[in-house]
């Protein structure tokens, strides 16, 4: 047997054999033979756009690794700070790599006195916290110059530092805002989840010590969310950034695209349809109708995923170690009944429809204190390091700006018609 394909041109003959590598077949050999046919694949369903070392996910048996690492072994035993480490560097840190990391990090949870006070507090009172935040990120390319020197491995390095660092203060300073609450400054003798807790928290006390179980709860969650190799916003990032745009311009882009429902915002929608459901009763009845094409069981399916969804079993997990603290979400019963009922179902069985790393977060993020609208910011702090990796790996590739094709529907060549003569 021979790993290769071969393709033929039927309005030729000719043909030509395509080696498979790494599980893909290069379209510049076909484009060899079929200059001009393009593949049609919209959502690049059947796309791989790059080849990347950073995280490996096999969705028909439900695995995830970062950098070779299962994240099952991440979330039991490190801490969102290092797998930051881990995701940008390839290699998990020394104690002294880790400890440089960590100072360099808390050293830049700063951010411009500026973006809080002539920016954030710009925005109308009842504006959206992701919609301050995807604003905020991009505002901070114009604060660092030296971020479009993206060649020079220092001012590379000093923006990832920075982004990763100023992700909590940014995102609990639109929600202070938003709940017109004074801005709490970084606490740098904390550690990164802490620090963030108490920004969000923080009232009149001199020092805001986060439940540890809570705290690191949060972290594990922040572990499970830092990367996923191309999904909708980590594409996001790679395309803007292969235009050789600033990295908080690219990361700007790739928070807007973790925004919609269908990527970032799910875990807000699946608190939404839990509520709407109301109660265990109306289960079944909400299940039918899903059946029926009334709307989507929110927090269910994935692209990628069909057997199940390795962060949603680790999430389940930590939701029952936070419910010990904050008491159980009054929510997590129909949860659990909405799970029972959809895993023992055709309809969503046969579609390899199994809950996902939403289905769960949601209920701790809401348990934890959280409002619904800080969801989706919650996603971006961690994801940024993931994003930062793809950017970082996408520059060192020298990677071609990102330019796909199309196949053209629309009219053939016609001439301009004057206005007066273009009746219907
Ligand atoms: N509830 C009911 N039916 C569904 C669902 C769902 N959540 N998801 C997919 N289906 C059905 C869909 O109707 C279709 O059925 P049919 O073949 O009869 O037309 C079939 O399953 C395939 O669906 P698809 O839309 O072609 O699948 P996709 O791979 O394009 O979509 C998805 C993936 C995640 C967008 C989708 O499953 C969905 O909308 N889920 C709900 C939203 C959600 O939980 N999103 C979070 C994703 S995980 C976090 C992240 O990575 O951002």
């Amino acid at each position: 047997m021979t790993d290769s394909i071969t393709i033929t041109d039927n309005r030729t003959g000719s043909s030509l054999e395509i080696p498979i590598t790494n599980g893909g077949v290069a379209a510049s050999e076909w484009q060899k033979l079929l200059p001009g046919i393009w593949f049609y694949d919209p959502g690049f369903v059947s796309t791989a756009a790059c080849e990347s070392a950073i995280t490996y996910l096999d969705g028909e048996k439900g695995i995830l690794r970062y950098r070779g690492y299962p994240i099952e072994e991440l979330a039991e035993r490190s801490t969102y700070l290092e797998v930051a480490y881990l995701l940008l560097h390839g290699e998990l840190p020394t104690e002294s790599e880790y400890e440089a990391w960590r100072k360099e990090i808390t050293y830049h949870t700063f951010i411009h006195e500026n973006v809080r006070k002539r920016f954030l507090e710009g925005f109308h009172y009842d504006a959206h916290p992701m919609g301050m935040f995807v604003s905020a990120v991009a505002a901070l390319s114009t604060f660092y110059a030296d971020a479009k020197d993206i060649f020079d491995p220092a001012s590379r390095h000093k923006q990832i530092i920075r982004l990763i660092a100023k992700m909590p203060t940014l995102a609990a300073a639109a929600h202070r805002f938003s709940v017109g609450m004074p801005f709490v400054y970084p606490d740098n003798s904390l550690g990164f989840t802490d620090n963030f807790l108490s920004m969000m928290w923080k009232v009149a006390e001199p020092r805001f010590d986060a439940n540890p179980v809570l705290a690191r709860a949060l972290d594990i969650l922040f572990i499970l969310h830092a990367d996923h190799e191309q999904n909708c916003s980590t594409t996001a990032m790679r395309v803007v950034g292969s235009s050789h745009a600033d990295p908080y311009s690219a990361a700007a882009a790739a928070c807007a695209a973790l925004y919609g429902p269908r990527h970032g915002g799910a875990n807000e929608a699946v608190i939404r349809m839990l509520t709407q459901i109301g109660s265990v009763d109306e289960v079944p009845a909400f299940v039918k109708a899903v059946k029926e094409g009334h709307g989507r069981l929110q927090g269910f399916g994935h692209r990628v995923y069909k057997s199940y969804d390795p962060r949603a079993k680790i999430i389940k997990r930590t939701a029952d170690q936070v419910f010990t603290v904050t008491g159980k979400n009054p929510l997590l019963d129909i949860a659990l009944k909405l799970e029972e009922i959809a895993l023992s179902d055709e309809y969503f069985t046969s579609r390899k429809l199994y809950p996902n790393v939403d289905f769960y977060s949601g209920l701790i993020y809401q348990a934890m204190g959280f409002p619904l609208e800080m969801f989706p910011v919650l996603f971006a702090i961690p994801r940024v390091s993931g994003w930062l990796a793809h950017w970082q790996e996408l520059l060192d590739e020298e990677a071609k700006i990102a330019r796909p094709r199309q196949l053209y529907i629309g009219k053939e060549q016609r001439s301009y018609v004057a206005m007066d003569q273009r009746g219907r």
